[in-house]
């Protein structure tokens, strides 16, 4: 069976990026027979951006609910949170020492917290960069390597950090035997990149995110608050530099899509485009929004559900590092 994995920091509410980027292709995988998935909630991930231990577990909680409403298929896959799971830390450590500082030296998180302490005029370049930012890929490469994952559904922000996984277990398998197989990223063309209120992508670092189950009359409000340009109505649009057709075109069909792109050359308003994509966001989040909301209010089934995942996933990950330990020189646990 082919293994597909991918996990979600838990820092924020899972966004509309995050559901067509990740969790929408991951879910598709869980039906499918041929695959068995691994899902998990990057917790420990988490503690790199934020310090505040009620918003990660909160944050823990409702990505869970989010995974569980949209229908995954927790026979098939394995769900879990990556701390229940320790043997990932200690292949973190056994990973980190094979992977090279120069190589982390290049990762985009990293580089841009220099490239703004340096914009600011700070004398000292890594002021405010934790080990935990700096090592971030590797403890991401434990993720993946940690199931011998082949495909990892992501959206185009996190490829670099797979290509470096890649490397990472690359580098091991020279050293101390073929021990890992080596991931790939799957992007998909039209989600790779979901743009946000602001036309930036939509991230959670730019605050320009739109919540997957915000409660109906914030959604609308927030899809109102959607940068536009000055065209008038009746005047032509172009869709493909447009934020509101890029959210579209993640969801709707392929029918659907060239319809709009004909109203666009007709010269669409903007208020009619909002109004249309609101209702129709609104009428495919509706029916799992109403389970999301209901599953938040029983948090034990969510715990129940994620223990039994843990339990599955170190079932793998013990035995396996059982082998990598042997195979470093180091005496395995009894
Ligand atoms: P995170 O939590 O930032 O994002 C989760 C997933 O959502 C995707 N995504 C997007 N896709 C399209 N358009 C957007 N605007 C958008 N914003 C976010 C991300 O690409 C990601 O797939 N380090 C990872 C979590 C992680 C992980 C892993 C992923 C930890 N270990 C192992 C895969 C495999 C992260 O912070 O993603």
């Amino acid at each position: 069976k082919a293994i597909v994995l991918t996990g979600i920091t838990t820092t924020g509410t899972p966004h509309l990026g995050n559901y067509v980027g990740a969790i929408r292709p991951a879910i598709e995988h869980s039906r499918d027979a041929d695959v068995q998935p691994y899902y998990f909630l990057a917790d420990y991930h988490a503690l790199i951006k934020c310090r505040d231990p009620e918003r990660v577990r909160q944050s823990s909680l409702e990505i869970a609910a989010t995974w569980l409403a949209l229908g995954l298929d927790t026979e098939n896959a394995v769900f879990y949170r990556q701390s229940d799971v320790p043997e990932i830390a200690e292949l973190t450590w056994l990973l980190t020492c094979v992977t090279a500082k120069g190589l982390m030296n290049r990762a985009h998180a990293y580089k841009a917290a220099v490239q703004a302490n340096e914009e600011a005029g700070e004398s000292d370049p890594d002021k405010g960069v934790t080990m935990g930012l700096f090592n971030y890929p590797i403890l991401m490469a434990a993720d993946i390597l940690m199931f011998n994952a082949s495909k990892v559904p992501v959206g185009k922000d996190q490829v670099q950090h797979i290509e470096m996984a890649r490397d990472i277990g690359q580098r091991f398998n020279h050293l101390y035997g073929e021990h890992f197989v080596l991931p790939e990223a799957v992007v998909g063309e039209e989600t790779a990149v979901l743009l946000g209120m602001d036309g930036r992508k939509m991230s959670k670092s730019y605050d320009n995110t739109i919540p997957l189950f915000e409660p109906e009359n914030r959604l609308r409000k927030l899809i109102m608050k959607i940068k536009t340009n000055s065209l008038q109505p009746g005047e032509p649009k172009d869709p493909d530099t447009c934020t509101l057709f890029c959210i579209y075109r993640a969801f709707a069909t392929p029918e659907e899509v060239a319809q709009v792109r004909q109203r666009y050359a007709e010269g669409i308003a903007w208020g009619e485009m909002k109004q249309f994509l609101f209702e129709y966001l609104n009428e495919h989040l509706k029916a799992p929004r109403e389970r999301y909301v209901a599953l938040l209010e029983s948090p034990e089934q969510i715990e129940k559900a994620l223990q039994d995942g843990a339990q599955r996933a170190r079932a793998v990950a013990a035995p396996f590092v059982q082998r990598l330990r042997a195979s470093v020189g180091i005496r395995p646990l009894v």
